[in-house]
């Protein structure tokens, strides 16, 4: 397993180049199974999730791809995948494959509704509460499925086709809204979406599925309205920029000050993180094709935030933003609302000598002056990287194990960081 190893104490200066969104890549590599025609997705993240999903993919016969370099390509030009799912084998997706990534348990909604019956494994993913799929599966009732629970898969069927329906969230959910969109786009009749996520990553998948046919309104509002079709069909999209890696070395560079542009990303896509950066005292502007975050001198100001559905401030930044409020002149609070047992960087860094008591779903972080280096371990996708924000910014050595769970989320973290002058290096291999 490899680790990372990282002298903290550096400035961050210079450009990192954003990726593709994980969390729009996903839903947009299922949706290819919503045709038999080729899709073609631009800006595709490199990372072990999206390799995973492409097994899981290639399990139901989907033809997956990656295109060869090309021309003036760098190590983190995103790939172009292409995926043609002319022939669906398999409507099974096994333990095996899917108990790794909660995401892929999604495959239901396009199996189902193209194929008539889906076998999909509950699913695992990062430990971050009970996360269950009881909403997801609701939304495919609604449109006419019949779902039965049987040796820890759902089982999903339609025989002759999904129905339009009215689905109403009682919360929010962004994999129920995927599911219900991927599902509702083939159904007899108008589908109503209400109390939809209203995340980006949705806007992307409804505006990659209008590309390849489906009759969708209201994608990026609480209430989406779409109108089946009897087929969809192919389609080249470019996968938006990943807002939640643009958050993280934002907050980085918060943390240790420094001056980064993060090229290739849009502020729209996370404007309540950033307003509460500059809330801490970092300056941030907006450039041609980016961001650009700066901070000198003047401490770290301690802010309250409570997570939310989009708009709000993002789940899959607390870990990272109590990380910058561990050295803040002063007490914040940080209640996280979306996911219960979101806490586990918590212990992890308080090795680092950061003081923090947790209160149910608030986290109250007393600021202290200096972190100190110390080995830890990550726990999933985001706290781990809340570890490397605050390795950065301790004094001395820090080693992060487990690192397998940063490839899940962040690509080439170690040499976008290392290019801004962290001392940031990959050790492969068991310790
Ligand atoms: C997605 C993101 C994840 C992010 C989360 C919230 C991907 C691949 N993952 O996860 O990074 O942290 O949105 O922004 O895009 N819930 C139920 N029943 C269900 C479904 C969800 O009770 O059937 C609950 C969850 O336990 C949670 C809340 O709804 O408390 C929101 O979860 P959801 O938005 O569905 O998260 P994911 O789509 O899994």
């Amino acid at each position: 397993m490899d680790r990372i190893r990282i002298v903290g104490g550096q400035q961050l200066t210079g450009s990192i180049p954003i990726s593709g969104a994980k969390n729009a890549a996903l839903p947009l590599m299922i949706a290819s199974l919503l045709t038999s025609d080729t899709v073609i997705l631009e800006n595709v993240p490199r990372l072990s999730d999206v390799r995973q999903l492409m097994r899981i993919l290639g399990n139901h016969g989907v033809d997956a791809s990656i295109d060869g370099k090309r021309v003036g390509q760098t190590e983190t030009t995103g790939d172009t995948i292409r995926l043609n799912a002319a022939s669906v084998v398999d409507t099974t997706a096994p333990y095996e494959l899917v108990s790794r990534m909660r995401a892929s348990f999604w495959v239901i909604a396009p199996l189902v509704a193209r194929m008539g019956e889906a076998r999909v494994s509950l699913p695992g993913g990062c430990a971050i509460g009970t996360r269950p799929v009881d909403l997801l599966l609701m939304a495919l009732e609604r449109l006419g499925a019949v779902i039965d629970i049987d040796g820890g898969y759902a089982v999903a069927r339609a025989p002759g086709g999904l129905k339009g329906g009215e689905i109403v969230f009682p919360k929010v959910t962004v994999g129920g809204t995927h599911t219900a969109l991927m599902a509702a786009v083939l159904a007899r009749g108008t589908s109503v979406i209400e109390n939809a996520a209203r995340e980006p990553e949705v806007v992307d998948l409804a505006d990659c599925l209008v590309k390849m046919g489906a009759r969708i309104s209201g994608a990026g509002t609480s209430r989406i309205v779409v109108e089946g079709v009897a087929s969809l069909g192919g389609t080249r999209h470019r996968v938006l920029p990943d807002r939640i890696e643009t958050g993280t070395y934002a907050m980085a560079v918060a943390m240790t000050g420094g001056d980064v542009h993060l090229e290739g990303t849009r502020p729209d896509l996370l404007q309540a993180a950033l307003d509460v950066l500059v809330q801490t005292g970092a300056e941030i502007s907006t450039t041609n094709d980016g961001i650009r975050v700066k901070r000198n001198g003047h401490g770290i100001d301690p802010v309250d935030i409570t997570t939310e559905p989009f708009p709000g401030f993002p789940t899959d930044l607390q870990a990272q933003f109590m990380a910058l409020m561990t050295k803040a002149k002063g007490t914040s609070r940080i209640r996280e609302t979306i996911f219960e047992n979101r806490f586990m960087h918590v212990q992890e860094l308080a090795r680092f000598g950061a003081r923090i008591r947790l209160d149910g779903d608030l986290a109250v972080v007393e600021g202290v002056r200096t972190l100190k280096g110390a080995p830890v371990m990550a726990t999933d996708l985001r706290a781990s990287v809340s570890l490397v924000i605050a390795a950065l910014a301790a004094e001395g050595e820090s080693t992060i194990h487990r690192v397998y769970h940063l490839d899940r989320g962040f690509e080439a973290l170690e040499k976008k960081l290392g290019a801004c002058g962290a001392v940031v290096e990959r050790i492969s291999g068991e310790r």
